[in-house]
């Protein structure tokens, strides 16, 4: 089978990374947002239930060149979802054109559908009442060349499951994972997020940490699709659950000047089964001190969208800058969209990296502090 993995722009190399980790395989190359392999049903079910900052794992069922609709309904009918698709198949056709002859979205999908059900009249399915399961299935076209592929996470990769209630400008969990992996913390060092709003990254990094796969509490589409996948799934949930390390100490603090904010937090970190592993409490950031050495810092500070917050928006800067200057080796990862924050925060950052937060162009930018000394 061919599996694809899809990230967000700035992301892919984080993802290859675990993927590398995960399946054990090198060289995987990423293209336009997507890493392929060819891998197990194992596999899908592994990459669903471990990955921190993939967006979807989907299976590639058909490639094939498109430039107009008769191309699209050719190439969609001649892939195999009767070898997918049950009786009762409940079809959702999603479609993205890019530098194509093609470009009407809807029309392509509404052209991919009837092709599908075509295909399935044709191998004995009859007319669909579409009651059953969910099946999403993606026409991407990208340079008049189409992927058909079916997707098997159902809700993105980001929808953990302990985030019902919504913050102020939350994270997505897929960002906040690969913010940590991006940078130098290790369990052992202490871990502060001084604006953590509704908690994201102290969570993420204590599921890292205590080794709680990122979608054991959640369900994914393809378990519902057969008895198989089902048992597939429940299998290595099972056996996660045994590898997941409570025990391991470690230190993780979120800061945030709202109180309701917090509340989320530690909700959050409630129905994530990690509230009694992280301190949450209420600072100001100007306020922020720690005795500790060898900090890690990750966070996304406010950037305020209007012109009117700009002033305040710069204070709040220029006191994290202050309070970080007097920790002693602390490393910082600072996320966030305002272009002058080196100046504001009052020092160079080492490394610099593009990532987007939702549509919003930011800069990832890490202020590194000394290692540890190897003991
Ligand atoms: C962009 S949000 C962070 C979102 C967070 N990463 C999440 O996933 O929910 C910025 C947060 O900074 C907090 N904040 C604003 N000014 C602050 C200050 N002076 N000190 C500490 N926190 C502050 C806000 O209350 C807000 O929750």
């Amino acid at each position: 089978m061919k599996i694809s993995v899809s990230a967000s722009s700035g992301v892919e190399a984080v993802v290859k990374r675990e993927l590398s980790r995960l399946v054990g395989k090198e060289d995987l190359a990423a293209i336009n947002g997507r890493i392929t392999f060819d891998g197990s049903e194992e596999d899908i079910a592994k990459c669903n239930l471990y990955l921190r900052s993939a967006n979807r794992v989907g299976i590639i069922l058909g490639e094939f060149k498109a430039e107009n609709f008769d191309d699209i309904f050719d190439g969609v009918k001649s892939v195999d979802f009767e070898n997918y698709l049950s009786r009762r198949a409940k079809i959702d056709v999603t479609a993205k054109c890019v530098q194509s002859k093609i470009y009407a979205i809807s029309a392509t999908q509404s052209v991919a559908k009837k092709a599908i059900c075509e295909r399935l009249k044709e191998r004995g399915y009859g007319d669909l009442k579409e009651d059953g399961e969910r099946y999403r299935i993606e026409i991407s076209v990208h340079k008049d060349y189409a992927t058909v592929t079916l997707d098997t996470s159902g809700e993105g990769l980001h929808r953990r499951g302990y985030r019902g209630l919504v913050g102020e400008a939350p994270l997505k969990e897929t960002l906040a994972a690969a913010m940590i992996e991006l940078s130098v913390w290790k369990s052992e060092r202490t871990l502060c997020d001084a604006f953590c709003g509704s908690g994201t990254i102290p969570i993420e990094a204590c599921m890292i940490a205590k080794n709680i796969p990122a979608g054991i509490n959640r369900k994914f589409d393809f378990e519902e699709w057969n008895p198989r996948y089902k048992s597939i799934i429940e299998r290595l949930r099972e056996r996660a659950k045994d590898e997941i390390d409570y025990k391991k100490e470690v230190k993780i603090c979120g800061f945030d000047i709202d109180e309701k904010q917090l509340s989320l937090a530690r909700k959050h970190a409630a129905i994530a089964g990690v509230e009694k592993y992280i301190h949450f409490q209420r600072a100001d950031v100007k306020d922020f001190s720690s005795s500790d050495r060898y900090g890690v810092m990750i966070c996304n500070p406010p950037y305020g969208e209007r012109l009117s917050e700009r002033h305040e928006i710069e204070k709040i800067y220029r006191d994290y800058g202050k309070a970080f200057s007097a920790l002693k080796d602390w490393s910082a990862y600072t996320l966030t969209p305002v272009t002058d924050f080196e100046r504001l925060f009052g020092r160079k950052a080492d490394k610099k990296r593009k990532l987007y937060n939702g549509k919003i162009e930011c800069c990832y930018y890490a202020m590194l502090g000394a290692p540890p000394k190897k003991t």
